[in-house]
């Protein structure tokens, strides 16, 4: 019985420690809605993972919009609003390489 207790907790922190951090809560139902198909996080799929976007914000922004090769255009769909919070959803799933070396493996674990 303790044992389970203890999988139940870390479980739980587990899942807490993936939600996202401070990322506009729409921009986040917009990827998974308009997105997620083509796109995950942390790896890719049919396009590239997130996290290894390009970090240019004017670049992010062209692509959504205007699209590119397999990459549909979404300038027709989406807000310039929603566009500019799937920009700030994106840059903020990537990791600061260079600011934080232990984003991508957490030190001391
Ligand atoms: C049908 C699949 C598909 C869907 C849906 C899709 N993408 Fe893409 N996306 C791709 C592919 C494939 C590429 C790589 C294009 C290339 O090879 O140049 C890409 C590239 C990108 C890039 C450029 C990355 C870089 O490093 O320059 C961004 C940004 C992007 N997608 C964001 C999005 C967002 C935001 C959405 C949802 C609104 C979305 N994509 C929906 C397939 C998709």
């Amino acid at each position: 019985m303790k044992n389970i207790a203890l999988i139940a907790a870390a479980t739980s922190l587990i899942v807490a420690g993936s939600m996202p951090a401070h990322a506009a809560p729409d921009a986040e139902q917009i990827f998974s809605k308009k997105c997620s198909m083509c796109h995950k996080i942390d790896s890719k799929k049919v396009g590239p993972a997130v996290k290894d976007m390009n970090r240019d914000p004017a670049v992010l922004r062209k692509t959504i919009s205007e699209g590119r090769k397999m990459m549909p255009k979404f300038g027709a769909k989406l807000s310039a609003e929603e566009i500019d919070a799937l920009v700030a959803f994106i840059q903020s799933k990537q990791p600061e390489e260079t600011a934080n070396p232990c984003a991508k493996n957490p030190c001391g674990q």
